[in-house]
């Protein structure tokens, strides 16, 4: 029997891939017109939403232009020394700043330069690096995974602000869950990352998993539909769903257990943990409600309306409820109204 095609592991880029056509057209056309408007974007969303991977596509793809330079920073680290590095040992890049004089050994980066004072202060570095770079046509995209209100960041992200108004050639996109993004835009150093713009993904096409489904489970139409349906557009479940229906072939039962107890073990029990006792009881009420509706969940809970905004707000915002349709809440996440169900005493 080939390989299972599905895989359970986050943050590499699947086999099977729904593309996310309109949200990475848009974002690349944003950064690669003449004069971007903007040069920051943050991705967020739910665990396992596919903000890793989307991130990973979306680099991939400018990478190919030879404009562009893409560097990929680990968000534990010192970033403006990495950044530095990184850009240093590109060799084509390593030339130019050598032709610039551009002496960074005393910052522990490339070999002594003579005829030039070594840089001492890694932001000046960084703009004579910068200018360098633009000089030769050359932008730059930063890509920060999972991001957080760290020091690190904060420091980072000062002197980002500061090559940004030098009208330096960088980009930066970064991904992270909303209560994290949401608590490093409100640091009062941040208010550039309180406009900068926000893509919270979207649920994945159910048409073309539909089609994934039929062609490689060889499923019918309207079980493959079902199947697709019963994700809900959630990347994870997508996969998930997909890698059990491969394993256990017609055992729908089997299918359906496996993937609701795995959902719970690997995504669920997090968000759980992270809620607070209120949006847990929240979280309750909506999963009680026969059909959503935000009257009846706020008549169960005891709340009027300025009680329930604000958790009502936050839960949509996590990319856990959808509340498009108005006067209505539902769950984004498959299974999870029976999870909240027992997990919820
Ligand atoms: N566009 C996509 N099509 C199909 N599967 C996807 C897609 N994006 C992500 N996935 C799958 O969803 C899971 C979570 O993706 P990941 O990017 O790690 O999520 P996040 O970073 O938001 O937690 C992984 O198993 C990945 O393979
Ligand atoms: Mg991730």
């Amino acid at each position: 029997m080939p390989n299972n095609p599905y895989v359970l592991t986050f943050g590499k880029e699947p086999v099977e891939m729904i593309p996310r056509l309109s949200q990475s057209k848009d974002l690349i056309e944003s950064f690669m017109e003449e004069k971007p408007s903007q040069q920051i974007c943050l991705i967020t969303g739910v665990r396992g939403s596919g903000k890793t991977v989307f991130m990973s596509t979306i680099s991939r793809e400018i990478a190919s232009d030879n404009h562009w330079i893409v560097v990929e920073l680990n968000p534990e680290r010192d970033l403006l020394i990495s950044l530095a590095a990184k850009l240093n040992s590109m060799n084509y890049l390593a030339n130019i700043f050598k032709t610039a004089k551009i002496n960074l050994s005393f910052l522990g980066i490339g070999l002594e330069v003579s005829g030039s004072a070594p840089l001492t202060d890694i932001e000046s570095a960084l703009i004579q690096m910068l200018e360098a770079i633009q000089k030769h046509n050359k932008k730059v995209l930063i890509t920060i995974d999972e991001v957080s209100n760290t020091s690190n960041m904060r420091i980072f992200a000062s002197t980002f602000q500061i090559l940004l108004r030098k009208n330096l050639p960088v980009f930066l996109l970064m991904t992270g869950l909303y209560e994290n993004i949401h608590s490093l835009q409100n640091e009062k150093s941040m208010t550039f990352l309180y406009r900068a713009p926000k893509i919270t993904l979207e649920p994945l096409n159910i048409g073309t998993m539909t089609e994934n489904y039929q062609q490689v489970l060889k499923y019918d139409y309207e079980k493959a539909l079902k199947y697709a349906k019963l994700t809900k557009g959630y990347s994870f479940a997508f996969q998930v769903l997909g890698y059990f229906s491969w394993k256990y072939k017609d055992d729908e039962k089997r299918i359906y257990i496996e993937f609701k107890q795995y959902l719970e073990e690997y995504v669920y029990e997090k968000i759980w943990a992270e809620l607070s006792a209120i949006d847990r009881d929240v979280a309750y009420a909506i999963a009680e409600s026969p059909d959503g509706s935000i009257s009846d969940i706020r008549q169960h809970l005891n709340m009027d309306s300025n009680q329930f905004n604000p958790y009502r707000m936050r839960l949509i915002r996590k990319g856990i409820v959808n509340g498009q349709a108005r006067g209505y809440l539902y769950f984004t996440l498959p299974c999870f109204a029976e999870f909240v169900k027992e997990s919820h005493f």
